[in-house]
């Protein structure tokens, strides 16, 4: 239970150090039934002092600045009331170690996705150092370009696409190219799906498209309905954009190329169903850290992409 009154009605009375701010708002986002009260009232308070987590662990005992607070109250409202998520109170998520810009326009990425940017590492072998072997990649769907970065800071023998059907998102994968200094290494492109990438072919497709199924809209956590629908929602049960790039992705892929999907831990036979019917073979299933099945990953028949792993 939060003990004591709330900072904004104590505030002529004395003033608060970060340890009392920090105990009282964490039993308040506790009581609100905030998942992580803790981490998130760290991440706020931090936010609202500018300084990192590290340093409140240092500072327990410092009072806090009236102007300080005033800010840090705003964001406790409205990550108590109106459940926004910290990702986007504080304009920034961690992914793949990667500082990345985050805002109402994109999904804040998951650390599932993690699982999705290993998978695919794994499936592209080292490449050798001569230039003919850059590989193309493409990430559909690449909202904050959380998996397209990741892949680029990882290997240097590879040329990302990543498209996005809002124009928004693809800002913000811009702006996070820009500040990490990797916008030489990434093109961007608008559009539905493969209409974003006419003519292309690539060695690998990559992708965390939309797969909740609306049904479910009701029992989701209220955070979600901060984000964009576009990111969450696909219609067939939550499995038509999965379905859509199984079906017609062999367009866009070199003969032996790779297609590694992201889905809902229930959905994976559906998706090795759909992969199955589109000609695809070697499909591999990778779990996340809590053992769900989380990745399809698949390879196209044929021999031009013989290097990626089978
Ligand atoms: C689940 S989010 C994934 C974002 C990011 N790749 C990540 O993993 O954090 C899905 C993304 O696909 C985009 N998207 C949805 N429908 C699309 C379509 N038909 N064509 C291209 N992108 C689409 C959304 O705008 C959103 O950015």
């Amino acid at each position: 239970m939060a003990t004591g009154n709330p900072p904004e009605q104590t505030a002529a009375r004395r003033s608060w150090t970060v340890l009392e701010l920090l105990r009282w708002t964490t039993a308040h986002f506790a009581e609100r039934g905030i998942e992580s009260p803790r981490l998130d009232a760290e991440c706020l308070l931090a936010h609202a002092l500018g300084v990192s987590r590290m340093r409140l662990y240092l500072d327990f005992d410092k009072p806090i600045h009236e102007a300080e607070r005033a800010s840090f109250r705003e964001l406790v409202r409205q990550r108590s009331t109106q459940r926004v998520p910290v990702s986007q109170l504080v304009g920034r998520r961690e992914f793949w170690s990667l500082p990345l810009r985050v805002s109402r326009d994109v999904l804040t990425p998951r650390p599932e996705t993690e699982t999705l940017v290993a998978a695919a590492l794994e499936r592209m072998p080292r490449g050798d150092a001569s230039a003919a072997a850059v590989l193309e990649v493409l990430d559909l769907g690449t909202g904050s370009g959380a998996i397209a970065l990741a892949l680029a800071r990882e290997r240097k023998d590879i040329r990302v696409t990543a498209t996005d059907v809002s124009a928004a998102a693809l800002s913000i994968a811009q702006q996070n190219a820009e500040e990490l200094g990797m916008l030489d290494r990434i093109t961007f492109a608008a559009g539905d799906a493969f209409a974003a990438v006419p003519g292309l072919r690539f060695d690998l497709i990559v992708s965390n498209p939309p797969y909740v199924d609306p049904a479910q809209r009701a029992s989701l956590p209220p955070e979600l309905a901060h984000e964009p629908e576009c990111a969450l929602f696909a219609d067939d049960a939550g499995l038509g954009m999965l379905r859509r790039i199984a079906r017609e992705c062999a367009g866009w892929l070199q003969p032996g190329g790779v297609l590694a999907l992201e889905h809902a831990a229930d959905q994976a036979a559906a998706v090795a169903e759909s992969l199955e019917a589109a000609g695809f073979t070697g499909l591999a299933l990778h779990r996340d850290l809590s053992g769900n099945p989380r990745v399809t990953t698949a390879r196209l028949p044929g021999a031009g992409s013989a290097a990626l792993g089978g």
